[in-house]
């Protein structure tokens, strides 16, 4: 039964160990930085704390790229912003399709009014550049591929820089889904040639949730600068960034300020910077494989083999089923790394 308004309490939260990538656990020191006073969206402190973010992004996604931002809204507007930017209609895409978020992927390309042209392998298995390799082949008028690098649904983890080697030799660009891989397995933007890449603040960057970071090749801008049709979503529109430069605060909209000025200091007391990624990724790996053998000792199973499990990710036995709430009742912990599908 709804009760009345002013029976409704300040929200208290009980503590809880988030061991997975996505909410994970913030540190003390961030959560303390959100409580720091407000400063306007457009005041001078807070715009050169943008372009310190940008840095600290760059370095994330190991990339030069000068079009690297955080989108303010969660990692499925950072998708979206790939798709929307970078695929006209009338365009075939190519899309792998190994889990869950290879299909929304799909759902993205089919309505900015473009043909998926889908890879599919089965759920749990990485994506195959055999199949990638074909499909290439077959449809020499793709402009783009688009995969996941770790598929957070199943646990399994692509080779991203073969897919993107793939890719350029057919000439077509890259959208590559990092929501559950940047800071917690390698990943090589520049190396790798990825052309459009995003993630998630509240996944292995254990920031809070609701940004996306997002960056764009110098090959992806050209595509954006040579659109003959308007993007369809007037938020997402990266023409704005094009103008006044990524890392720049868009007077059009209200940044959420307190978001991400955590940002540094969650980048600084994770030692992400101080002691480099793969450090950072080794905590990320670390809590993993904690979960891992909690779930393991309670009689259950892993679903992958370690070889093609994705590091930051836990492949319980039951990658379909929401695994929150027998983790819960066993180890009174949530371990949220799978998809409500029941
Ligand atoms: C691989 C992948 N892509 C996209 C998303 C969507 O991100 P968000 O929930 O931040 O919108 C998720 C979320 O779990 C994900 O794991």
């Amino acid at each position: 039964m709804a009760r009345s308004i002013s029976d409704i309490q300040s929200f208290q939260p009980v503590a809880r160990t988030l061991m997975g990538p996505g909410p994970s656990d913030i540190y003390p020191a961030v959560l303390q930085a959100l409580s720091r006073p407000t400063v306007g969206h457009l005041d001078p402190l807070f715009i050169a704390m943008m372009d310190e973010v940008k840095q600290l992004l760059q370095y994330a996604f190991q990339t030069e790229n000068p079009f690297t931002l955080a989108i303010s809204a969660p990692g499925s507007a950072g998708m979206e912003a790939c798709f929307v930017n970078l695929v006209e209609p009338g365009e075939k895409v190519i899309v792998c399709r190994n889990g869950v978020f290879g299909d929304r992927m799909r759902e993205n390309v089919e309505r900015c009014g473009a043909t998926a042209v889908m890879v599919d392998d089965a759920w749990g298995a990485p994506v195959s550049p055999e199949k990638v390799k074909q499909a290439l082949k077959d449809h020499p008028d793709a402009s783009t591929l688009a995969f996941v690098h770790a598929e957070t649904s199943t646990g399994a983890c692509s080779d991203a820089q073969t897919l993107a080697r793939l890719a350029r030799e057919h000439g077509c660009l890259t959208i590559v889904d990092a929501v559950t891989s940047l800071g917690g397995v390698p990943l090589k933007v520049d190396e790798w040639q990825l052309d459009a890449v995003y993630s998630g603040s509240q996944k292995c960057l254990s920031c809070v949730p609701g940004l996306s970071p997002v960056t764009f090749s110098s090959r992806a801008v050209a595509k954006m600068q040579a659109r003959t049709h308007k993007v369809q979503s007037w938020f997402l529109d990266q023409a704005w960034c094009l103008v006044i430069g990524a890392g720049k605060v868009n007077a059009a909209i209200t940044i959420p300020r307190r978001s991400i000025a955590c940002m540094p200091c969650m980048s600084l007391y994770c030692g992400f910077i101080k002691k480099g990624l793969k450090t950072h990724g080794n905590v990320i790996k670390t809590c993993i494989n904690t979960s891992k053998r909690g779930w393991m000792n309670s009689g259950s199973r892993l679903w992958l083999s370690r070889l093609i499990g994705c590091r930051s990710l836990m492949q319980s036995l039951f990658p379909m089923v929401w695994t929150m709430r027998p983790c819960a009742s066993i180890y009174s912990i949530p371990i949220t790394s799978k998809l409500v599908l029941d």
